[in-house]
């Protein structure tokens, strides 16, 4: 099965009240939920943790390695100022996808440079929460993932008969 963590960086835990003009009215615990409802169809499992704290984002990064198979990661503020996070993610060979809700290269100046996403395998921004869901299925979809969701069968659909070939 495979393992992704999500991680959140600094004021992300007061999604739904911050700024929701910006980031929207859903909360960060709504979001988690969906992520893992998205996460078990695919038959993978994802853990997630928010901190406003630098080293706990760190720490976490560090002994993700060979414990998940993926890292979703919204630094928030992190993103512009943290040589930490960026280290640390190159320190691990874990594939991370960073996330932001907001389209940061349409925002100030100082949001439009990212320390972090050149460690990343690639960026995800300006879709609100759905960016995390993208993130996640690009991390699941990658072409080592072991399961694909299973096709739903109609409830209707009549069963298709199986005709044995002749030899
Ligand atoms: C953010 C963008 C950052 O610039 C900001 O500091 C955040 C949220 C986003 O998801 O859009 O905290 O990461």
């Amino acid at each position: 099965m495979k393992k992704i963590l999500l991680l959140n960086g600094p004021s992300l835990g007061r999604l739904g009240k911050r700024e929701p003009q910006l980031y929207g009215h859903e909360t960060l615990a709504a979001i988690v939920r969906r992520l893992q409802t998205i996460a078990l169809t695919w038959g993978a499992r994802l853990d997630a943790l928010q901190s406003d704290e630098e080293g706990v984002l760190v720490s976490h990064i560090i002994r993700a390695s060979g414990s998940y198979d993926g890292i979703i990661l919204n630094p928030g503020a992190y993103t512009h100022t943290s040589v930490a996070l960026r280290d640390a993610l190159q320190a691990v060979p874990v594939p991370c996808v960073e996330v932001h809700l907001s389209n940061t290269a349409a925002r100030e100046s100082f949001r439009q440079i990212s320390l972090t996403a050149a460690a990343c395998q690639g960026q995800i921004m300006g879709f609100g929460a759905r960016s995390y869901e993208l993130a996640l299925i690009a991390l699941l979809g990658s072409p080592d993932a072991e399961r694909r969701p299973r096709p739903r069968r109609r409830a209707s659909a009549p069963r298709a008969r199986r005709t044995a070939a002749k030899s």
